[in-house]
């Protein structure tokens, strides 16, 4: 399973901007600036694919991707990736919030062919309430989630153990071991595509 190809699809913020087809779909949710822009690209390996920025808020709609994969027997499998607006940025203020959360969580329980959640922590914080309401959401909507702990080069291989154990013990309710990714160094990626394989060929 390779990832061999990578497009910008469409946007959106209504469910009539989603674009029309049965792809099977993998989202990523975080926090503002947790990274989910740049982990797209790194795995994609297609800098410049998603728009990357120091300042939070940067992905204001949901942005659809198709990836194309090529499998052991020589087939291809088309694909979609879902980057969305980051959450829990304050300085939207608390309307902006809450049309947040509402063209999400339409997304979220809209989309029929949503494979996987991966949902982003920094790993060199504890987990935010806003992250452990997001997840307790996720799991209460039996919605599968891959718990991405991001921004790993940042931390020292040790700490990077006792972060990880961290924020799998918080997230325990949904069974997810996180995987420490970094976007830079690419950390992490090939345990990502493997958990990707796994729920497509599913
Ligand atoms: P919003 O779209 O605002 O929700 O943010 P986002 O989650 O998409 O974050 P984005 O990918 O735009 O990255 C935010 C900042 O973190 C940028 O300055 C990135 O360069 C930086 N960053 C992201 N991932 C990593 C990483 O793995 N390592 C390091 N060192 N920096 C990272
Ligand atoms: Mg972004």
């Amino acid at each position: 399973f390779t990832i061999i190809q990578a497009k910008y699809l469409a946007s959106a913020v209504r469910p009539d901007q989603y674009p029309a087809g049965d792809w099977q779909e993998i989202s990523f949710i975080g926090r503002s600036n947790v990274g989910k822009s740049s982990l797209i690209n790194s795995l994609c390996r297609h800098h410049g694919l998603a728009r990357v920025s120091g300042t939070p808020g940067k992905t204001q709609t949901i942005n659809f991707y198709v990836l194309t994969a090529k499998l052991a027997d020589e087939k291809r499998l088309d694909f979609l990736l879902v980057d969305l607006p980051g959450y829990g940025y304050a300085r939207t203020g608390q309307a902006n919030r809450r049309q947040w959360s509402r063209f999400i969580e339409e997304y979220l329980l809209y989309s029929p062919r949503l494979r996987l959640i991966c949902q982003l922590i920094d790993i060199r914080h504890h987990p935010m309430d806003s992250d452990i309401m997001v997840h307790q959401w996720l799991t209460e909507n039996n919605l599968p989630v891959q718990i991405m702990a991001t921004k790993a080069d940042k931390l020292s291989r040790s700490q990077v153990k006792k972060q990880s154990t961290v924020i799998r013990d918080v997230f325990s309710q949904s069974n997810s071991n996180p995987i420490a990714y970094s976007s830079v160094q690419g950390t992490g990626r090939d345990e990502l595509v493997d958990a990707i394989r796994k729920v497509l060929l599913k």
